[in-house]
C-alpha cells in the first residue's frame, strides 16, 4: 500500500510512523510512504502558502495553488488512482470500520491542513472525503493523518503477526475487546481469573465473550445498542448483569462505579 502525505510538516509524520508495526511495515515494503510539502510548490521568494480570509476575521487560509500542484505530483507519483483525503474536525469520524476500508485501498493521499484551514474551493473540487479524528480541534492534520496511517496499516495483510492479530481488537465485532492478563498469576493487584488457566478452550470462549459484552455494556452502552446480538449473547449478558448485581467479579471495580 501507498500513502502520500501532503503536509506543511511532512517529516513530522514520516517521524511517527518509524516506529513499532507502522514502521516495520514499511521495513518489509508492506507500506511505503511519501511526504509532500506544499511549499515546494509555492511561487515567489517568499514561498506563500497562506493568506488572510475573505470577509475577514482572524487566522489564514491555506492557498489553493501550491496546495493543487503539491496534490498533483503526488497523484503522478505513481499511476495508481488515489483516494483523496482531507483530515478535518469537519469531517465524518473515523471508525474501525473506515479504517478497514481504507485498509483494502491500494493507494491514499492524506491532506492535512493548517491555520483556519484549506480553501473550500480546494476541497470541493480534489477531495473525495473528509475524516475527522474527533470532536475536538488540533492545530494542523498531522496528528491525525499519523492516527490514519497507523489503525490503516495494521490492518494490512502481512503487517501484524499472529501474537498481534487484529481480529479481536476493540470494534473489529462492533464490541470492546474482554480483559487480558499475563504472568504471574498472584500478584498483590490480584489473581488472573481461574477459567484462563483452566485449559477449557470452550470455557475460555465464553467467559471472554461474555466479559466483551459486559464490558461495552458497561463502558459504550451506544454499541451495544448497535451491535446485532445472538440469543446466546444475550444470555451471556444476562448472566454478567447478574453477577454484577449479586456474588460476581464480572467486571473490574472502576465499571462498577462507573455505571452505578
Ligand atoms: C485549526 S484546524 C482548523 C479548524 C477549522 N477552522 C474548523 O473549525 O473546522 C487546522 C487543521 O487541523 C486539522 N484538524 C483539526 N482538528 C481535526 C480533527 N479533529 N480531525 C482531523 N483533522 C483535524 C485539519 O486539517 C484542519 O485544517
Amino acid at each position: 500500500m501507498r500513502i502520500d502525505v501532503i503536509s506543511l510538516f511532512p517529516e513530522f509524520i514520516a517521524q511517527c510512523a518509524a516506529f513499532g508495526v507502522v514502521g516495520r511495515a514499511g521495513e518489509r515494503g508492506l507500506l511505503s510512504m511519501q511526504g509532500w510539502n506544499p511549499r515546494d510548490y509555492a511561487e515567489g521568494n517568499y514561498r506563500r502558502v497562506d493568506d488572510r480570509p475573505f470577509g475577514g476575521g482572524p487566522g489564514m487560509v491555506m492557498l489553493i495553488d501550491p496546495l493543487r500542484a503539491c496534490l498533483r505530483a503526488a497523484r503522478e507519483a505513481d499511476p495508481a488512482p488515489a483516494r483523496v483525503v482531507y483530515l478535518s474536525p469537519q469531517g465524518a469520524p473515523l471508525t474501525q470500520a473506515k479504517v478497514r476500508e481504507l485498509a483494502g485501498r491500494e493507494r491514499l493521499i492524506l491532506l492535512c491542513g493548517r491555520y483556519e484551514g484549506i480553501d473550500e474551493r480546494l476541497i470541493q473540487a480534489e477531495v473525495d472525503e473528509e475524516l475527522s479524528i474527533g470532536d475536538y480541534v488540533l492545530s494542523g492534520g498531522e496528528l491525525a493523518a499519523a492516527v490514519v496511517v497507523d489503525a490503516v496499516a495494521r490492518l494490512r495483510e502481512g503487517v501484524l503477526g499472529d501474537a498481534e492479530s487484529a481480529v479481536q481488537d476493540s470494534f473489529e465485532d462492533g464490541l470492546l475487546d474482554c480483559p487480558h492478563y499475563t504472568r504471574p498469576v498472584e500478584h498483590e493487584l490480584g489473581a488472573v481469573p481461574p477459567v484462563l488457566m483452566s485449559g477449557n478452550h470452550a470455557e475460555i470462549a465464553r467467559w471472554r465473550r461474555k466479559q466483551a459484552l459486559g464490558r461495552t455494556w458497561l463502558r459504550r452502552p451506544d454499541l451495544i445498542d448497535e451491535a446485532a446480538l445472538s440469543k446466546a449473547d444475550r444470555k451471556l449478558l444476562d448472566a454478567f448483569r447478574a453477577e454484577l448485581n449479586g456474588v460476581g467479579d464480572a467486571a473490574p471495580a472502576q465499571d462498577v462505579a462507573k455505571n452505578a
